[in-house]
């Protein structure tokens, strides 16, 4: 068990402004209103300018942040980047934040992939980096420009995701018992080919032919997806709660992964607690992979829904297929 405890200092968030409605996408793809809003929750989601570039909707998410958390860039020595979209395959979008922001040269600067999860995952490694005594003030953030890996002309996909970030500051904390008191991640690798981008890596680059059949965009087999979803991060969630001895009902507020509002529904059904415990923004953002969980943590922080001394659980899942949950005290 680490000696040291982990704290969240502050949070800060953006979105694009160009808003993306059903209506509007109504007029790209066979689909309708309807059908998005009472198949997934989603209203309208968020899409990044053309010279927008993961790190410009970061540095944003980053900066408030660090306003709340009373801290500057020159306070972080470790960053880490959540995110399945990087401005460019290398280096990492986590360089090019550091560079815009001007934290100093002497931080540890990376990327995490792990999809949808990539939040809790990053959350975890910042925290057990930050525990071992070698690091003082870690940059977290979720970020992703979806609508550059999108298959607009899917719709099956296009409709269920949009752009965004959120980022938290993390430093060790002084007060035994208020923090991160635990995480639980894991992944389920047989679920590879369930939500991927075929091509584009190293097993199957891309080629002329792939990039005319848009296989460098997202593909995903929904119904599996779905159920999977469900499970994992209804397991996540029970795992936690049962390791820390917690009943559900003490928890103040969920922040799950936001992907489809029936997911949720389902979580709050399995887990016995009512949507009214759970922060959902899936409606006005869609999917935004990485990002939606510290984007839902900062919105729930800046509209009073979490109180010092509350209990919030995070559930995740992601590609991969990753899943994970984290548990803080306020
Ligand atoms: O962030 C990572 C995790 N991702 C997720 O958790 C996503 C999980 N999956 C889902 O959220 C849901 O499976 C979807 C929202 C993607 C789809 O909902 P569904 O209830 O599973 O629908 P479906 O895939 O079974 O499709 C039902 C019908 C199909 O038509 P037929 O075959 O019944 O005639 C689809 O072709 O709806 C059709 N359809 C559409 N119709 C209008 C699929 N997409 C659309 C669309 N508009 N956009």
């Amino acid at each position: 068990m680490p000696t040291r405890s982990t704290v969240i200092l502050g949070t800060g968030s953006y979105a694009p402004a160009r808003v993306l409605t059903n209506a509007e996408l109504s007029t790209m793809v066979d689909t309708s209103d309807e059908w998005i809003r009472t198949r997934s929750g989603i209203r309208e989601r968020r899409i990044a300018a053309p010279d927008e570039a993961s790190s410009d909707l970061g540095v944003p998410a980053a900066r408030r942040a660090l306003e709340d958390a009373g801290l500057t860039p020159a306070d972080i020595d470790l960053l880490i980047v959540a995110t399945v979209t990087p401005d460019t395959p290398m280096p990492a979008c986590a360089c090019y934040i550091q560079h815009k922001l001007g934290i100093p040269t002497h931080a540890a600067c990376f990327d995490l992939n792990a999809a949808c999860s990539g939040f809790v995952y990053a959350l975890d490694t910042a925290c057990a980096m930050l525990e071992s005594g070698r690091y003082r003030k870690a940059l977290v953030i979720g970020v992703e420009k979806l609508s550059s890996i999108v298959d607009w002309q899917d719709r099956t996909t296009c409709v269920l995701f949009g752009d965004g970030a959120g980022a938290a500051v993390i430093g060790l904390g002084e007060t035994p018992g208020v923090g991160l008191l635990g995480t639980r991640l894991g992944s389920f690798g047989e679920g590879t080919d369930l939500l991927c981008i075929p091509r584009g890596g190293s097993r199957a680059p891309s080629t002329a032919e792939s990039i005319a059949a848009r296989d460098h965009c997202i593909r995903m087999k929904g119904k599996e997806v779905f159920k999977l979803a469900v499970r994992c991060m209804d397991e996540a969630a029970r795992d936690i709660l049962e390791q820390h001895g917690i009943r559900a009902d003490q928890i103040s507020l969920v922040i799950p992964h936001q992907a489809n509002l029936r997911i949720i529904e389902a979580i709050s059904s399995y887990l016995e607690l009512p949507m009214e415990r759970f922060f959902v923004n899936v409606d006005r953002y869609g999917n935004t992979s990485a990002a939606s969980i510290p984007l839902a943590l900062d919105e729930a922080r800046r509209t009073g829904r979490i109180k010092p001394g509350d209990l919030t659980l995070l559930v995740a899942f992601g590609a991969g297929l990753t899943y994970g949950s984290a548990l803080i005290r306020w």
